[in-house]
């Protein structure tokens, strides 16, 4: 594992950003503990010392930017994977969050970098709960989940290999598999929820990122996946 650690620095994400001309695919970057840890939408992520994965990766994949967006459900399935490997059952709420029993778990966060129209890389940051109990913003934590006998540093090993396998996997044409999986481990597949002033079903998500969702008139619709913010009932 190609990494560099850093005990405290402002964010994995900015200094993978800032030093990727110099970062080859495939490094990871983390830390104990992050002085301006960043979600999306402009979120702060604030973790413990020592408590939790703050880690961001370095991908250069040479594919179409057309389907770039499917790396989002790449490394939701990476996240659940790991996870299952120590028995928890995690849910992939789109567009970016892993839940386990109605709670956050992990969040995504994917950045691109482009110089002017040349993409130069992309950084999948990723926060992952592990150790930092009674979260708030309905957080929950592996070590709540089942007693975790590893250290941060064996899960981000896993992880780590996690990633690259299903990253693999995607740039040998395996996304049939991976979307299938998501949509089998969807957080919000049959729930109903609120968007643009209506009540819908949400349905699959396609291979162009699209989720489906059935109107109350049981007509469909598709819906970027980015492009909203949901709230479910529960
Ligand atoms: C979200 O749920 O909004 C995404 C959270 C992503 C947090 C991680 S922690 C490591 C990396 N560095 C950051 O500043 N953010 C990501």
């Amino acid at each position: 594992m190609k990494r560099i650690h850093f005990e405290e620095i402002d964010s994995t994400n900015d200094y993978a950003k800032k030093h990727l001309d110099d970062l080859m695919e495939g490094f990871v970057i983390d830390a104990s503990f992050q002085t301006k840890g960043r979600g999306r939408l402009d979120h702060v992520w604030k973790s413990e010392k020592n408590q939790n994965i703050l880690a961001s990766f370095v991908l250069k994949p040479s594919v179409n930017q057309s389907i770039l967006h499917q790396l989002t459900q790449v490394i939701a399935k990476a996240i659940v994977e790991v996870l299952l490997s120590y028995e928890v059952k995690a849910q992939i709420k789109w567009p970016n969050d892993i839940y386990v029993d109605h709670r956050k778990i992990a969040g995504v966060l994917i950045e691109t970098i482009f110089d002017k129209d040349k993409r130069k890389g992309v950084v999948v940051g990723i926060g992952l709960n592990v150790f930092q109990h009674a979260g708030v913003n309905n957080a929950i934590c592996l070590d709540e989940c089942v007693k975790v006998n590893d250290d941060l540093d064996l899960i981000l090993y896993k992880l780590y290999q996690s990633i690259f396998k299903n990253y693999h996997q995607w740039l040998n044409g395996e996304y049939t598999q991976i979307l299938e999986y998501c949509n089998q481990h969807a957080y919000l597949k049959d729930k109903s929820i609120e968007y643009d002033n209506k009540i819908l079903k949400v349905g699959k998500l396609n291979q162009e990122g699209y989720i489906q969702v059935i109107n109350e008139d049981l007509t469909e619709q598709y819906i970027l996946i980015n492009e909203f913010s949901l709230h479910a009932e529960k």
